[in-house]
């Protein structure tokens, strides 16, 4: 049997359990790959002035990985821009932030050639080649080109759009026309590969065959629901570790017995930051009884800093957390801590455990494996309440949350209120729920069932 090769943009397995660095993609690559004789093949996160195309191959964390560089260009056409200029917004339902650009566009496909290029020595006739995500949608059909007639899945992790939201792109056919190169296609949940079909038939003449799978560009596919999970025993072990302990024990002395509310997200305008403000500043105005008993915490480390619709986004919650706590503030009470900095893993679990409710509201959202940490950080004795956006993937395992349209400042307000409000049983029955779905469906089951639905794939050379 061959190994398992896991390609993604961004290689970065935590070094060690608590790895501050570390987000819940790259935690669920490194545990679909750890124990197995695989490698991990992508971009090492720093760029050269000019591309060499040097491979750095490395055991990181019990996991072999092999990166190579990028060059200035390649950052800022291939990541910064297509990536996460057009394509992101585009597929979190943002066409008014999307950049069209065909500097972006070439360097894009440039980028997916290099990484073709590059990886395609490390290939034997055996692997099976997995991809991850937006950044790398051309690279099937680049190693097609090359010649690799191995299996060849993708797994998108981001939301796929309404047909009409995608065709705001120029060249929506060609990436389209490009996922075609995959024997296997997989999406976090049933609405976004509906969204995906509904594209395949309305835009490319294309159909979903008697053997169930879907055909267009005289070519079939197989597709698939996968929706990502993670390491759920670990996450609570972690939550129990000394550092976690020592983490929750600090808040709880800082709050000084006021009941927290805490939100943890990259600083992206997907995750409907200044929207949970809103919302927070509607709870304070409408229960002055309850304002000094309670403390939001949100914590934010910025990302993709490069980025104007990033830029603009951090400086709107620099001005709306100003706005809520200069308006309620007390001597001794501040309401909102904002802070963004990022934590060791183990040190959020600590705050998740510390919390009596984690307040999850993207507008859009692939997944959210914030949500699912939320949950297995919790004492199941007297567990915090998980408040979490309808729009996210998560929504559809974990529906003993309290679902919220994350655009209404009143339901977020009403969510919270009630959140607070609620008895210790419904608090544990509803978390036993969330909690039997998280560890049922973890990142082992994720990666087991893609993996044998690619092996068991017909292979290359399907025609329509
Ligand atoms: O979850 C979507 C995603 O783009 C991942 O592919 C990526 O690892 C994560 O967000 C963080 O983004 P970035 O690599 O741009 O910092």
């Amino acid at each position: 049997m061959g190994r398992l090769i896991i390609v993604s943009n961004r290689v970065n397995p935590p070094s060690s359990a608590g790895d501050e660095s570390v987000g819940g993609l790259a935690m669920a690559l490194a545990a679909a790959l750890r124990g197995g004789s695989g490698l991990w093949f992508g971009w090492t996160g720093k760029t050269a002035s000019a591309y060499s195309g040097q491979l750095k191959v490395e055991r990181i964390g019990g996991v072999m990985t092999a990166t190579i560089d990028l060059d200035e260009a390649g950052f800022c056409n291939y990541y910064n821009g297509y990536s996460n200029k057009t394509l992101w917004p585009l597929l979190h339902y943002r066409p008014d932030l999307a950049v069209y650009d065909r500097d972006f566009q070439h360097g894009y496909q440039l980028v997916n050639e290099r990484f073709a290029d590059a990886l395609a020595p490390l290939v034997e006739p055996n692997d099976l080649i997995w991809i991850h995500d937006y950044h790398l949608i051309p690279l099937g059909r680049e190693l097609r080109r090359r010649g690799f007639a191995n299996r060849i899945g993708f797994f998108l992790h981001v939301p796929w759009p309404a047909a009409q939201v995608f065709v705001n792109l120029p060249e929506h056919r060609e990436l389209v026309q490009a996922l075609f190169a995959y024997d296997l296609l997989g999406f976090q949940i049933q609405d976004y590969l509906q969204a995906f079909e509904d594209y395949v038939v309305s835009q490319a003449a294309g159909r979903r065959t008697e053997e169930g799978m879907l055909s267009a560009f005289d070519r079939s596919v197989e597709t698939g629901v996968f929706p990502i999970g993670i390491d759920a025993p670990e996450f609570a072990r972690l939550a129990r570790t000394q550092t976690a302990r020592s983490s929750r024990e600090r808040l709880i002395e800082a709050t000084a017995g006021r009941r927290l509310i805490v939100g943890v997200d990259r600083l992206d305008y997907s995750k409907g930051m200044e929207e949970r403000f809103l919302g927070f500043e509607r709870f304070l105005a409408d229960h002055a009884e309850l304002r000094s008993k309670v403390l939001m915490l949100q914590i934010a480390p910025v990302s993709r800093e490069q980025v104007l619709a990033y830029q603009e986004i951090r400086s709107r919650l620099d001005a709306l957390s100003g706005r809520i706590n200069g308006e309620y503030s007390d001597v001794d009470w501040t309401p909102l801590r904002y802070v963004n900095k990022s934590y060791r893993r183990d040190e959020l679990a600590g705050i998740y455990a510390a919390s009596c409710v984690g307040l999850v509201t993207p507008l859009r959202d692939g997944m959210n494996l914030v949500a699912k940490e939320y949950v297995a950080a919790q004492d199941s004795e007297d567990p915090g309440v998980l408040i979490l956006s309808q729009f996210t993937g998560a929504a559809r395992e974990l529906d003993a949350a309290l679902l919220v349209n994350p655009n209404s400042r009143e339901e977020v307000a009403d969510a919270l209120r009630r959140a607070l409000a609620m008895d210790r049983h419904e608090r544990t029955e509803r978390w036993q729920a969330l909690y039997d779905v998280v560890s049922r469906n973890d990142v082992q089951a994720w990666r087991d069932s893609f993996v044998a639905r690619l092996r068991a794939t017909r292979g290359l050379a399907i025609a329509a």
